[in-house]
């Protein structure tokens, strides 16, 4: 068990990029907070299970809590528990989004999938923020040498089109700005907010287009020619998390191979 030096909140940590985060911010000495929608009592192989043995490998704690992050009850339930587990919240990963339930274009796309995606990719980190920003605030006058930060993993969707998903790409965009806006307004407590924009990322959510996406990192459509892993995407968490970009409070940092190099 460690001393709870720094304590971060990872929210969907129980696959995928959220995982990738958690293991890297346990290697740089964090204990992990991991909530996620799904934690199956039942099969103890999986999911949050299986991230905190992981963790837990590297000589760090992990609390596991179910929660959604749509929900506002749950984000008081999620808080109260971290809070009765390490006494603080030093740094928010706001990670868990979901893609559309079925593709469909921008012309045929429906109300329902709409407000589910605007709901979890953006309302609910929202709302989330907000609560915790306080109790960051709140921790700050206690201890004012802590460094609290705040991490939205957007994505490269936030700017870039996809017809065929609209709505996660308005969702993304929505997040962004949530993360400039928190930027903003919590400088003055040295609050650092930060997003990172993944690009193509090997995980279960994309696990129903790889094809497409072998294709097209084949052809160039990635600079760097290959898919992007969640490590890559935890790395650059933990580098934030750490405080090495303690002066760019705001910063946009994609993780996307070189997607956003524009070409001629
Ligand atoms: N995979 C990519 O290529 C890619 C690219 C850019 C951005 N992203 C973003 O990265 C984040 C993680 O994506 P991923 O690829 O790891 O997806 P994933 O589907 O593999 O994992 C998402 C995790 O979030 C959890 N989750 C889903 N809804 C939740 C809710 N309402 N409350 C709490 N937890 C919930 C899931 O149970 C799951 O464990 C998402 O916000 C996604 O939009 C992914």
């Amino acid at each position: 068990m460690s001393k709870h030096s720094s304590v971060a909140l990872v929210t969907g940590a129980g696959q995928g990029i959220g995982r990738g985060i958690s293991l890297e911010l346990a290697k740089n000495g964090f204990d992990i907070i991991g909530m996620d929608i799904i934690h199956d009592a039942e099969n103890k192989k999986v999911g949050l299970f299986e991230v905190k043995e992981k963790v837990e490998e590297l000589n760090v704690s992990f609390l596991p809590i179910q929660g959604d992050v749509s929900s506002l009850e749950d984000h008081e339930k999620v808080i109260n528990q971290s809070l009765e587990g390490f006494g603080k919240i030093d740094v928010l990963v706001n990670n868990a989004g979901v893609a559309p339930k079925k593709r469909l274009d921008i012309l045929e796309t429906t109300p329902e999938s709409y407000d589910r995606l605007l709901s979890i990719n953006a309302r609910g980190p929202f709302f989330l923020t907000q609560k915790i920003a306080n109790q960051m605030i709140k921790q700050l006058k206690e201890n004012p040498e802590s460094k609290p930060c705040i991490i939205f993993i957007s994505s490269i969707s936030a700017s870039v089109s996809s017809p065929s998903r609209a709505e996660y790409c308005v969702s993304k965009a929505a997040l962004s700005q949530t993360a400039r806006v928190f930027a903003d307004r919590l400088s003055e407590y040295g609050i650092n907010v930060y997003e990172v924009r993944p690009g193509i990322i090997q995980t279960e959510m994309t696990a129903p287009v790889r094809e497409k996406y072998d294709k097209l990192i084949k052809e160039g459509r990635v600079p760097q020619k290959r898919w992007g892993f969640p490590e890559d995407v935890g790395k650059a968490v933990a580098a934030l998390a750490r405080g090495d970009l303690g002066y760019s409070t705001g910063l946009i940092l994609e993780v996307s191979g070189g997607m956003n190099i524009s070409r001629l």
